[in-house]
C-alpha cells in the first residue's frame, strides 16, 4: 500500500522558500502541494500549477494539514497564521518581526484551538536554539544570553574589517540571500532585537514588548571605530544582550560592541551566528552555525516540520516566570562625536577615558542605560556608540 504523504502549503518562494522546497525530496513524508506567491509576473522555476495567487486556496483547503509561512511581510504572516491555527492546521514561521510583535497572541491562539505554531528557523538560522531552550537549557537557571544573531551585519562587520567599505559589503550580503528585503532592519539592529524578543521568551519566561528594547544598530559605523577596535585588539560584533538581576529584573538591549581577542565572538565570521549562555549549573555554553541563508535557515524549516511529524512542540514556561523588565543597569560604553555637546545630552556618566582624532572627540563612558536611551546622540549625525 503506498504511504500516504502529509500535505503542505507554503507561502513564499523567496531565497528560504526555495531551498526549503528543494530540501523536501521524494523519500520526505511530506509533499509540498501549492506554494502561494504575491507576483503573478515573476518567473518560477517549476510548473506554473504548483502555485496559486490565493491565500484562500491554501487556507481552505481541508487536506493541507501543515503552513509554512515564508514570506516578508509581517502583517499578512500573521493573517495566515492566525487563520491557519484557527482550522487547526500546524504553523511553521520564519518570520521573526510577526513572531516577537504578536507572541502573546500567538500562544493564546495556539491554546484556544489546540493548534501549534513552530518557529525554528526565526532565530540564529541553522542554530537549533529554540529546541535547546525549551528541551535543554530549561533544566537550568539562565543568567544570562549574548548572541550575534543577524547574519548581515556580522556579514558586513567581517567585511568592514578586512578593508571592504559598508555598501560594497550589504551589496554583497544582499546578493547572498542574507538580507531582509528591506536591509534598514538588519543594519538598524531591529532583526536582533526581534529574535532577543523571542529568546527572552524561552530563557526567562517573559514576553517583552519590542518597543522597550533599546536598539542601536551599525549604520552609523565608519572607519575610525574599526580602526579603534583593530589598534585596540578587538574586533566588532552586533550583540543583542540579556540577563536576569538578582532582583529577577531582565535587563536587554542591541547595539554594537567591542570584543576582545581572546573572546570565542572573535572567530564568529560572515553570515555565522552564534549564543552564549550562562547558566546556574552549566556555568558556560557557546554555539555556533550559519544563520542566515538558503540552507542553514531550512533545514531549521525542516527539523520544525519533523516536531510536527512527531506531535512534539516546544512548551512556554511563562507562567513560571516572576521577573519585570527593566532598563535599570549600568554600561560602560565608547561613543564617537563631533562636539562637547553630544557628550552634555548625557546625564549621570563617568569618564573613564578620551581623546581626539581627525575633528572627532572619543569617550569612554560609564552610564545607565535608561540615561543612554533618553539621550540625543542621534542629533550628532557623527556620533556612533559601541559597549566596551
Ligand atoms: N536577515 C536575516 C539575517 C536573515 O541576516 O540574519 C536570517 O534571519
Amino acid at each position: 500500500m503506498l504511504e500516504t504523504k502529509k500535505k503542505v502549503g507554503l507561502f513564499g518562494f523567496g531565497t528560504v522558500g526555495q531551498g526549503f522546497y528543494q530540501l523536501i525530496d521524494e523519500k520526505s513524508p511530506f509533499e509540498i502541494v501549492k506554494i502561494c506567491v504575491k507576483d503573478k509576473n515573476k518567473p518560477r522555476p517549476l510548473p506554473l500549477d504548483k502555485f496559486t495567487y490565493s491565500i484562500d486556496e491554501i487556507l481552505n483547503d481541508d487536506s493541507i494539514t501543515i503552513v509554512v509561512e515564508l514570506i516578508s511581510d509581517a502583517k499578512v504572516a500573521f493573517d495566515i497564521v492566525e487563520c491557519s491555527l484557527k482550522k487547526g492546521k500546524s504553523v511553521i514561521s520564519a518570520n521573526k518581526s510577526m513572531i516577537s510583535c504578536k507572541l502573546s497572541t500567538l500562544i493564546a491562539l495556539q491554546s484556544t484551538y489546540n493548534a501549534r505554531l513552530f518557529y525554528e528557523a526565526s532565530v540564529c538560522g541553522s542554530i537549533p536554539i529554540i529546541q535547546l531552550l525549551d528541551a535543554y537549557y530549561s533544566n537550568d537557571t539562565i543568567h544570562e544570553l549574548s548572541t550575534i544573531c543577524n547574519g548581515t551585519s556580522n556579514y558586513i562587520l567581517t567585511k568592514i574589517a578586512s578593508g571592504k567599505s559598508f555598501s560594497q559589503a550589504l551589496t554583497e550580503a544582499q546578493s547572498h540571500g542574507f538580507a531582509e528585503l528591506d536591509p534598514s532592519s538588519d543594519i538598524q539592529g531591529l532583526d536582533s532585537k526581534y529574535k532577543l524578543v523571542i529568546l527572552i521568551a524561552y530563557s526567562f519566561g517573559l514576553i517583552v514588548d519590542p518597543g522597550n528594547i533599546f536598539c542601536y544598530g551599525i549604520e552609523k559605523i565608519t572607519k575610525d571605530d574599526s580602526d579603534f577596535a583593530i589598534e585596540n585588539g578587538h574586533c566588532i560584533k552586533l550583540i543583542a544582550y540579556a540577563a536576569k538581576t538578582i532582583t529577577n529584573e531582565i535587563n536587554a538591549y542591541v547595539i554594537p560592541k567591542l570584543i576582545p581577542q581572546t573572546h570565542l565572538f572573535n572567530l564568529v565570521n560572515d553570515e555565522y551566528n552564534a549564543v552564549e549562555i550562562t547558566a546556574k549549573y552549566i556555568n558556560q555554553q557557546f554555539l555556533v552555525g550559519k544563520g542566515a541563508g538558503a540552507y542553514p535557515t531550512s533545514i531549521a524549516v525542516l527539523s520544525d516540520l519533523n516536531l510536527v511529524e512527531k506531535n512534539r512542540f516546544p512548551c512556554y514556561n511563562l507562567s513560571a516566570s516572576n521577573s519585570i523588565f527593566s532598563n535599570n543597569t549600568s554600561i560602560k560604553i565608547y561613543l564617537r562625536c563631533s562636539s562637547q555637546s553630544t557628550l552634555n545630552s548625557l546625564k549621570n556618566y563617568k569618564i573613564i577615558n578620551q581623546f581626539q582624532k581627525n575633528n572627532l572627540i572619543f569617550f569612554i563612558l560609564e552610564i545607565s542605560l535608561s540615561d543612554l536611551i533618553t539621550s540625543k546622540i542621534e542629533n550628532d549625525e557623527n556620533a556612533f556608540i559601541m559597549v566596551f
